[in-house]
């Protein structure tokens, strides 16, 4: 049943809590909301009106049967923007649409197998280095583990030294941004405006460009094409027009933000849940034990690893990083049988839709078996869909899901990880869903 109400919290509580510099949890909202109002929340965000949209149908109505009735909405343009220029995830149109063609073959099946040795072997050196009952911050961990592959497999750079100074700054960049776009009156003021959340998001802002024009700057005077994505950003041209240097440096930033993100925050999630569930977890080592006898993962074998390909879904369902977007009616638009006006605002929560229980029996609990039979294909659309859909479904699905897989069958086959005995894991949801202050965790030798 789809049904409509007035939560009586508004765009000023958004304003408050921007001012404190907090940035406001959504998500916990949200959930309030469609506990207590159901599938199609109006909410009044003035100055526009905005929908928290939750029925698989309703959601397929948006992001694919009148897709071209919604845009990216106007926070991305205002605060996401402002650090991602006009890459991507941010771009909408004809400029989007060229720009995904040019980024597109980076991202075929073809060429992304290839990057599978670089990712096995990233996974392999880290551990590597790991020692037997030692604490360790497995997000932390997996966040230069992603960020270094995402460097290596489409920048083809070493970032090095650089690597703490890109994690560290786009955190910052991350949480100011939602401080900033939760107002809109603040996401609408000028980067300049002298409240601390800008001063912060600005200098983070410096410090990532100075890494990226470097990386652009090599590259362009080594004139190699290295057949990698900065090779395709770089020297693209599908109407005889070289990208733009800023172009370049919007679609770099936008994918070494979406692309080591993403990814580490599943595999945190991963690991913890792993660690809660030992059935699961003995399942995943009897799996990886049979399939890989003690050698390391190849592409070859991933048709193979299924169980650890349901324990990467299902880590997806449960805490999808992407855990909630927007879009914005460029015209008056029907979706679930009412009227929307011109301008409004689109709230899409896959963590809401995919802790459903008319779609997942148990829909709180970790049962990567539930995967079995092709569970995706007899769901309905839209009921799963960590990865988005449509047209601007995430470019880097494929990308993430080897990695993924191969960075779980890499180290579960040699290691486990335990929660520190005592740790409090808590979900933060800001662009992306992670684990608030880190994952305590400790190394285990299998
Ligand atoms: C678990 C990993 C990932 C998840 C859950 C994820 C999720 C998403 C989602 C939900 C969207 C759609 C947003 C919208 O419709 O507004 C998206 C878009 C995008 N993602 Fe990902 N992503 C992941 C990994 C990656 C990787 C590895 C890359 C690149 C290397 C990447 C690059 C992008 C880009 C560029 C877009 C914008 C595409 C467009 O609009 O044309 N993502 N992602």
């Amino acid at each position: 049943m789809i049904m409509t109400s007035h939560p009586r919290f508004s765009s000023f509580d958004l304003l408050r809590a921007s001012l404190r510099g907090e940035p406001p949890d959504l998500l916990a909202l949200a959930a309030q909301w469609k506990r207590d109002y159901g599938d199609f929340v109006y909410w009044n965000l003035f100055p526009y009106p905005a929908y928290v949209v939750s029925h698989p149908d309703a959601l397929h109505e948006i992001l694919v049967e009148k897709a071209d009735a919604f845009q990216k909405p106007p926070i991305y343009k205002t605060a996401l923007s402002r650090f991602l220029g006009n890459g991507l995830l941010v771009s909408d149109g004809a400029f989007w649409r060229r720009q995904r063609k040019l980024a597109q073959p980076a991202f075929h099946h073809a060429r992304i197998g290839r990057y599978a040795e670089t990712m096995v072997s990233a996974a392999q050196t880290m551990i590597a280095g790991w020692q037997d009952g030692a604490p360790i911050d497995a997000h932390a961990a997996m966040m230069r583990l992603a960020l270094e592959i995402v460097a290596k497999t489409l920048f083809n750079a070493d970032i090095g030294a650089d690597a703490e100074t890109i994690r560290a700054n786009l955190h910052i960049i991350q949480r100011e941004t939602l401080v900033i776009a939760s107002s809109f009156l603040i996401g609408l003021l000028p980067a300049w405006f002298p409240i601390a959340a800008n001063r912060r998001q600005r200098r983070a802002i410096r410090a990532l460009n100075t890494v990226i024009a470097r990386i652009i700057r090599e590259r362009r005077a080594s004139g190699v094409d290295e057949g990698d994505l900065l090779s395709m950003l770089l020297l693209a041209a599908d109407d005889g027009q070289p990208m733009a240097d800023q172009a370049a440096r919007d679609e770099a930033m936008t994918l070494f933000m979406a692309g080591y993100e993403t990814s580490s925050n599943a595999m945190a999630w991963t690991w913890y849940l792993l660690a809660q569930h030992p059935d699961a977890e003995a399942q995943l080592h009897a799996e990886l034990d049979r399939v890989l006898a003690g050698r390391p993962p190849t592409l070859d074998d991933l048709a193979r690893l299924t169980y650890t390909e349901w324990v990467i879904q299902e880590s997806l369902r449960l805490y999808p990083p992407a855990h909630g977007f927007g879009r914005q009616a460029v015209r008056r638009v029907e979706i679930g049988g009412r009227v929307l006006p011109k301008g409004s605002i689109i709230f899409i929560y896959p963590y809401l839709v995919q802790r459903d229980a008319r779609w997942f029996d148990q829909p709180d609990v970790f049962k990567p078996e539930r995967w079995a039979d092709d569970l995706e294909k007899r769901l309905p659309k839209f009921a799963y869909f960590p990865f988005g859909g449509g047209a601007r479904i995430c470019i880097g699905s494929a990308f993430a899901m080897m990695e993924m897989r191969l960075i779980l069958a890499t180290i579960a086959a040699r290691w486990r990880l335990r929660l520190q005995p005592g740790a409090h894991v808590k979900p933060e949801a800001l662009i992306t869903l992670a684990p608030r202050g880190g994952l305590p965790m400790v190394t285990e030798r299998r």
